[in-house]
């Protein structure tokens, strides 16, 4: 079969081109990405065709899907703060972008599989966070996200598109940099232990997020693909594990063996305060997964940050 990857240049993006282009059921794979946040050098030494290029040319989007048995849509303009900064641009990307995508894929009737976020559930304290509660989105990310998964699950209804969107929640792991767009906390807390500098915690590192290691999550939306797997509900992919930023700073200077200082620095805008997944409805259409335990997933992340950090 023919994977079309949107943002497959990105950090998930890319480690989910490197998985399908392993699996034996995968001929070819194809990243469409404007590599606004992304890098070529993710997909290097791989057979994976880059189209550079936006989400937003319509034309070009009808090329690259038309011959794909299915589409993967990552691409996004991510991050709270910048969608802080310019609600417009986050819009236009996150949300028209993703009809867009739907469009093509009407047209050739092609199966996708979209990322949206669990910044949905915004200010619902609810814990674990499961499908069925409402979405109350703090930011124009989310919003925008909320858009996103919204409009998949409408093309589904409305045009029989076999459609399915996931709900990522905070997704780490190799080819994230700490310098990436959503100024995530696993890459900064370990970059900055390598160069011996002290951790920022933004508030007082007792909020809790429920981190999946990027390879469980490019492998399960391999196996979307690969059986079709559609939803009539956005579905969590997160295994409920729930870790404060503290406890996180520990477990990394373990894994380190450094000890590490920490700042503290008000809390960001935006950020919402727990986030933990109820994974029955995950568990429900993936049989048997078994996602990398956390203390493996870091220790990975970890070694990849060593062979690309130069140390202090
Ligand atoms: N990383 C996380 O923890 C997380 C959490 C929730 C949701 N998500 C969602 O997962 C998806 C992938 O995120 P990521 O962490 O890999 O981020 P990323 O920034 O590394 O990847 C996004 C990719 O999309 C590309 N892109 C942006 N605008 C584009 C456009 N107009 N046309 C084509 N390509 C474009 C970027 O160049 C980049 O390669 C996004 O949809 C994001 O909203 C990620």
């Amino acid at each position: 079969m023919n994977v079309v990857v949107t943002g497959g240049a990105g950090f998930i993006g890319a480690n989910l081109c490197r998985e399908l282009a392993s699996r034996p059921t995968v001929g070819r794979v194809v990243a469409l990405d404007d590599l606004s946040t992304g890098s070529a050098d993710n997909l290097a030494g791989t057979d994976v065709e880059l189209i550079e290029g936006s989400i937003l040319d319509r034309d070009l989007l009808e090329d690259v899907v038309a011959g794909a048995d299915a589409v993967v849509h990552l691409a996004a303009r991510p991050s709270v703060p910048r969608s802080l900064a310019d609600p417009f641009a986050s819009h236009e990307v996150n949300a028209t972008g993703s009809v867009r995508v739907l469009e093509a894929c009407r047209r050739s009737h092609t199966h996708v599989v979209a990322a949206s976020s669990s910044s949905v559930y915004g200010s619902i304290t609810d814990l674990p966070k499961h499908e069925g509660l409402p979405t109350r989105p703090l930011s124009p990310y989310a919003a925008s996200k909320l858009a996103t998964e919204s409009y998949v699950l409408a093309y589904g209804s409305a045009f029989g598109l076999p459609a399915l969107s996931f709900r990522f929640f905070n997704v780490y792991g190799p080819l994230q940099p700490a310098g990436h767009a959503y100024a995530a906390v696993v890459p900064a807390f370990i970059d900055a232990a390598l160069r011996g500098q002290p951790l920022t915690v933004f508030g007082d590192g007792h909020q809790t997020r429920d981190f999946t290691y990027v390879g469980t999550v490019a492998r399960v939306l391999a196996d979307a693909v690969e059986r079709k797997v559609t939803s009539a509900r956005p579905v969590n992919l997160a295994f409920g594990t729930r870790v404060s930023v503290l406890e996180l700073a520990h477990h990394l200077a373990k894994i380190l063996e450094l000890a590490v200082e920490i700042r503290h620095e008000p809390p960001r805008r935006g950020d919402v305060r727990d986030s933990q997944a109820d994974d029955g409805l995950l568990r429900s259409l993936f049989a048997g997964l078994e996602p990398v335990p956390l203390e493996q997933g870091l220790a990975e992340t970890v070694q990849w940050f060593r062979s690309v950090v130069t140390p202090a």
